[in-house]
């Protein structure tokens, strides 16, 4: 069993393959695929794919970048398509200081009022964060995610990471970690409680080794799930069932 916990399947890089690339990572032992939404149209395109298949999952939410577009109606359209009982997050959000694409004060605001819905609706939220440390902590820390949440593609340093876990969040490592110049990632792999990490790809996007060049895809999880056991000292299936157990925690699916 093993859980894609941040994937973008709806992505036109899936365009021409689509069911072959959820075939194979079903053939690769990849159970569960949480499709995650950043805009109202990829939002709206992961909730109709979690209900084409039982086994994926989606969320909904505004990235950082279009911070500057959203208006009333953008959450009045989230808040419906949060209602599907397929929809286990809200995310991903966040902030984004390396990009900008939004002004920083509005992506603050943005980020607290999804903070502020996913608290309504009960979810936990999937966030984001691109240089941006400080600023995220603090907002979290003021305006806590009652349902928890993931750091996904968790980048930062083991002290950041030491108050996220006193938090109550949980850090998920995608391709990244198995570079060679991987370091912080490394580090807080290593030390991560067991019942505090995910897996992910983020795919088509952050390619593990040795694949690194391609279009990333669900099956090439299992290269996160082996960095870490071999990290950890734990066999391949124990992380691989760690990993999904925390999943269905977080996410609350059975
Ligand atoms: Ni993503």
């Amino acid at each position: 069993m093993i859980w894609d916990t941040h994937a973008h399947l709806d992505n036109e890089d899936f365009q021409s393959d689509r069911e072959k690339v959820i075939e194979r990572a079903k053939a690769n032992g990849v159970t569960n695929i949480i499709n995650v939404g950043f805009s109202e149209a990829t939002s709206q395109k992961a909730v109709t794919l979690a209900t084409k298949y039982p086994f994926i999952y989606a969320t909904v939410g505004i990235h950082p970048h279009d911070a500057k577009d959203t208006s009333a109606k953008t959450w009045d359209f989230l808040l419906r398509l949060a209602q599907n009982p397929k929809v286990v997050a809200w995310g991903e959000i966040g902030l984004d200081y390396y990009r900008d694409l939004s002004p920083r004060d509005i992506q603050r605001q943005v980020f607290i009022q999804q903070i502020e819905l996913a608290n309504e609706v009960g979810l936990p939220i999937v966030i984001h964060n691109r240089d941006a440390h400080g600023d995220i902590l603090s907002l979290i820390k003021k305006h806590p995610p009652e349902a928890g949440g993931v750091f996904h593609s968790y980048s930062g340093s083991w002290e950041m990471a030491k108050e996220l876990l006193k938090m109550g969040f949980y850090l998920s490592f995608s391709g990244p970690l198995t570079y060679k110049n991987a370091r912080h990632s490394v580090e807080v792999a290593l030390q991560v409680p067991e019942d505090r990490f995910l897996v992910e790809t983020d795919c088509p996007y952050l390619t593990p080794e040795p694949y690194r060049g391609k279009r990333n895809e669900p099956a090439f999880v299992r290269e996160v799930v082996s960095k870490i056991a071999e990290l950890k000292g734990l066999t391949f299936e124990k992380v691989a069932e760690l990993s999904s157990r925390n999943a269905q925690a977080l996410f609350r699916v059975k």
